[in-house]
């Protein structure tokens, strides 16, 4: 038996699968995030420890002979967050997340003070990454950033507290920017241009290696006599890019969740900062990967439905499953600013050619197009930093309407795929990860691609009004930039 505990920042999952991959048991436990000042973003890593804790104990009173024969346990999570520690391993402040944007000014200055930060660390340094959020703390609570001993992600902190070890894995240590992306090893330029050391980082490991054993204490609460290995794991969307399979060269798939991702494998390091691609390692050794990242996909459909007072499934449901072309309506997906193709944090969103006639229907079009627009705009950039996609697999919510399926086809010019039933998130890939670190498998025998129940081809008919609507998108943003920023 195999575990994969992702810790996300709305819950943490856990999921037990047997040695043929079988998911047996699923259990999740909530988590709250806490916006003290506008633009923050913070937990407390306590919560995490106590939702991992509650949510294996949840499969343990219902599967104890299965949780009792684990033998690897795979971790995932949630990206970028910085938590710190003190000399004794006590937290010094809650952790800032991935989508916290205080340390937007620390961003560029780190980009002067290390000219090359983009291409050690393959992205541009963003609000979002762990770095800067260090800068900030040395700023503005010195006293706290005198005392850091390590800096942790959040799910190697989960680590900490079931291993003892501080350690972590070349896909999630990606996003601090304390990486150097080729050589898969920190980068002492890059701590240097942050005032941190080597020491106040974690051991490195590959996402499929094992990073250390339960302690006897944790193991004996959970209940798991073997004491299991935990691998080295991943970010969440590497992780789930173990799920789904994608660790081939080309392998790629488009998560249409509250935010969007278009993740691309690559057999090498391939960035492209000048289109704001994330370049990355892979959870896997010797491998690589793209991302671009849409802050707000299936949630922009959100916030319009929350506006609209009317479910999101009814507003997509009010137009069909058939492609009619676009909508005569423009909308720019920017509603927390974005991260490809412009890394703007101060951008926001936009409807434009909006008329008498307009209503709820051409909204919700105008919305479904937009975030097609947004994903189009990442294979672009994914394309320009040497990437070839053929063909993409569809996994997250926002798969459930049919019509957005068909207009994200026709709107990249490319088949999607889309899984049968089942569970690929970050979970059941960790869970993947810690079957590999526990068998020393070959991870291409275990990462394989599950069936694909439909594939939904591109809408011929709507393909040349698409182009052209999303040239006129395009052109939005860098005709409307200095205006539409907050
Ligand atoms: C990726 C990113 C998010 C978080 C959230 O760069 O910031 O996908 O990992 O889970």
């Amino acid at each position: 038996m195999y575990l994969g505990l992702d810790i996300g920042t709305s819950s943490v999952k856990a999921v037990l699968i047997d040695d043929k991959q079988k998911i047996i048991a699923t259990k999740t436990s909530p988590l709250t995030v806490s916006r003290p000042y506008p633009g923050w973003s913070e937990q407390d890593p306590e919560h995490w420890w106590k939702a991992a804790t509650k949510a294996v104990l949840a499969i343990k009173r219902e599967r104890p002979k299965e949780i009792a024969a684990v033998e690897g346990i795979g971790l995932s999570g949630q990206q970028h967050g910085a938590t710190l520690l003190d000399k004794s391993g006590k937290v010094l402040r809650p952790a800032i997340l991935w989508n916290d944007a205080r340390s937007f000014a620390e961003c560029r200055e780190i980009e002067a003070r290390e000219s090359r930060s983009r291409d050690i660390s393959g992205n541009v340094a963003m609000a979002g990454f762990t770095a800067p959020k260090l800068v900030w703390v040395h700023k503005h609570e010195p006293r706290v950033f005198a005392k850091v001993a390590k800096v942790l992600l959040p799910k190697d902190y989960v680590r900490y507290r079931m291993t003892g070890e501080y350690a972590s894995d070349m896909s999630d240590s990606s996003g601090t920017l304390w990486l150097d992306i080729a050589g898969r090893k920190w980068s002492p330029a890059l701590l240097d241009a942050t005032e941190m050391r080597l020491d106040q980082m974690p051991m490195l490991y590959e996402g499929t290696e094992a990073t250390g054993r339960l302690t006897p204490e944790v193991a004996k609460a959970w209940g798991m006599p073997k004491r299991p290995v935990v691998a080295g794991g991943g970010g969440d969307n590497p992780a789930s890019a173990c799920g789904i399979g994608a660790v081939t060269p080309g392998a790629a798939f488009v998560s249409i969740g509250t935010s969007g991702v278009f993740f691309v494998s690559n057999e090498k390091f391939r960035p492209n900062t000048e289109r704001a691609i994330h370049a990355m390692c892979h959870a896997v050794p010797n491998a690589w990967h793209q991302m671009g990242v849409i802050l707000s996909a299936a949630g922009s459909l959100e916030w319009l439905a929350g506006l609209l007072k009317t479910p999101a499934p009814k507003l997509t449901a009010a137009l069909g499953d058939k492609v009619t072309g676009p909508s005569p309506v423009l909308y720019l997906p920017y509603l927390s600013g974005e991260r490809t193709p412009i890394a703007d944090a101060r951008a926001r969103g936009l409807f434009m050619r909006l008329g008498h006639e307009t209503d709820a229907k051409i909204l919700t079009h105008a919305v479904l197009d937009g975030v097609a627009f947004a994903f189009r705009d990442s294979l672009e950039a994914l394309r320009a930093a040497g990437s070839e996609v053929n063909r993409v697999t569809a996994v997250g919510g926002g798969t459930r309407s049919a019509l957005w399926l068909k207009i994200i086809a026709t709107v990249l010019g490319l088949p999607v795929d889309v899984p049968t039933d089942g569970d690929f998130g970050g979970a059941f890939g960790a869970a993947r990860l810690g079957l590999i670190a526990a068998t020393k498998a070959d991870f291409r025998q275990i990462l394989k691609p599950p069936r694909t129940a439909k594939t939904v081809i591109p809408d011929k008919k709507s393909s040349a009004s698409y182009q052209d609507a999303y040239a006129a998108y395009a052109q939005i943003y860098p005709a409307t930039r200095e205006l539409n920023r907050q």
